[in-house]
């Protein structure tokens, strides 16, 4: 039942509407105080709802997640990525003729144009790959900007196939390239995770089953996570029907920030500046200085303030790729483990609901893969692919209006020009 709100402002009450949630928090549509003359204030979004989303539900107090209905666990358990971005992208898991015919136009998408691949030719070889990706994605624009129809459902669909099938030829061409190596070209007889794989790692060591799967579970893990900053931000930008690649790439920007994507990146080189167990408590001390900027990498979540659901599975995805690499002395994961205990036990990160997320174990789990540091976050990117895709299809589908917020103005009021002798 909508719930009855009313608002008084210097004496003037009005009614305002609320939207029911199928699950979850219901919403004020507050769309009626404009003519009140007043905006809402909510600087970095913590109590506003931006948009309806039947894509993914997160309730973040029971460290629930949810795509189209389905829980994270049993996706990450049951599924695999390329039925979980069809899920994502069309609302219903596939038939087994749909899912064959998803899969086999992902294989055919999966090369990237010849020339266009010059584009890597342009960096320095110590590039970030985060920033050859970014570019790379926004270029594609340019090879399917004449073709691409954003109003027509079967060219959104196209898309995604183009976007899910090129980002891991993509991540790993910016990988190589940072190496000063060849490019290996896609093979179509390889599941999604172990094709990224081998164009990543081919030529240097053996890509089995447990690292593929894992790999796959990263990506489940990470495909969506419903209006998180750069899925905004792919929503932002493409309100105002730029190009669709153009969006993506905006995404890819925002979620290379270490608040968001690039986390998993940070904590191991948080893991390294702590370089041995003995220096832990010191960390955590500085975590916890109010005039130390310094934060614990891997730790806390916008959304969950119990548990993060992803970093169980993640969690015990760790556990299987160090037994199966029979890793159990690596430093890093000795100083991760005891970082981790005290901050469970310490009463300042009790009291605040700060848990180890998603990053805290994937940046560990794919230091044991042998995965550089600097692929991680491009690695999240890859993941998230078919979420961003996903909910640019979804605005795209219904009508939007151009996203742009309001501020309170608080700079100075109308001066007068001084001139520069004068001043
Ligand atoms: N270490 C130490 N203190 C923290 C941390 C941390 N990692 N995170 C939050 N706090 C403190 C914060 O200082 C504040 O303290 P007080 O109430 O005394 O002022 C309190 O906890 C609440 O934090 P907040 O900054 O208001 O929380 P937020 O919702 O704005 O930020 C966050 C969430 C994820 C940006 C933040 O927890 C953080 O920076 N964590 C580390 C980076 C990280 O791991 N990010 C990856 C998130 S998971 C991947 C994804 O989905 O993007």
């Amino acid at each position: 039942m909508p719930q009855k709100v009313q608002i008084t402002i210097d004496g003037k009450s009005t009614d305002l509407e609320t939207l029911v949630a199928s699950e979850g928090t219901n919403v004020i549509d507050v769309g009626k105080l404009l003519n009140e003359g007043m905006y809402t204030y909510d600087p970095g979004f913590m109590s506003t709802a931006s948009c309806d989303s039947r894509i993914t539900y997160i309730d973040g107090a029971n460290g629930i997640l949810m795509y189209r209905g389905y829980p994270i666990e049993q996706l990450a358990e049951q599924s695999n990525h390329l039925e979980v971005a069809y899920l994502l992208f069309n609302g219903e898991l596939p038939s087994k003729q749909q899912y064959e015919d998803f899969v086999a136009a992902i294989i055919d998408n999966q090369a990237v144009d010849k020339k266009f691949q010059q584009i890597f030719n342009g960096f320095t070889t110590g590039a970030h790959p985060m920033s050859m990706v970014g570019a790379a994605v926004a270029g594609l624009a340019s090879l399917y900007h004449e073709g691409t129809d954003i109003a027509n459902a079967d060219d959104r669909a196209l898309t995604a196939v183009r976007l899910i099938a090129q980002i891991p030829t993509i991540a790993a061409m910016a990988y190589r390239h940072g190496k000063g190596k060849s490019f290996i070209e896609p093979d179509p007889g390889l599941s999604y995770a172990a094709n990224f794989l081998n164009m990543c790692f081919g030529d240097e060591r053996n890509i089995s089953d447990t690292l593929a799967d894992a790999m796959d579970r990263i990506f489940i893990l990470h495909a969506d996570h419903e209006q998180n900053a750069s899925t905004s931000t792919v929503r932002m930008a493409g309100s105002t029907e730029c190009n669709p690649f153009a969006a993506i790439s905006a995404g890819v920007s925002a979620l290379w920030g270490p608040s968001h994507g690039g986390a998993n990146e940070a904590v191991l080189n948080m893991l390294t500046e702590i370089g041995d167990e003995s220096r832990v408590e010191e960390y955590v001390a500085k975590a916890k200085d109010k005039d130390d900027p310094f934060k614990l990498m891997g730790f806390g979540h916008r959304v969950y303030k119990n548990f993060d659901p992803r970093a169980t599975v993640m969690e015990e995805s760790c556990g299987r790729v160090l037994d199966e690499l029979g890793i159990d002395d690596e430093p890093l994961l000795g100083i991760a483990k005891q970082l981790e205990k005290i901050a469970r036990e310490d009463e300042y990160f009790i009291e605040r609901k700060l848990y180890p997320n998603i990053d805290f174990y994937s940046g560990i789990t794919l230091k044991a893969m042998g995965i550089p540091t600097e692929m991680f976050t491009v690695i999240f990117t890859l993941g998230r692919m078919p979420g961003w895709i996903s909910h640019w299809h979804e605005m795209m589908s219904a009508p939007y209006r151009i996203a742009r917020p309001r501020q309170l103005y608080l700079g100075e009021h109308q001066r007068d020009y001084i001139d520069i002798n004068k001043r």
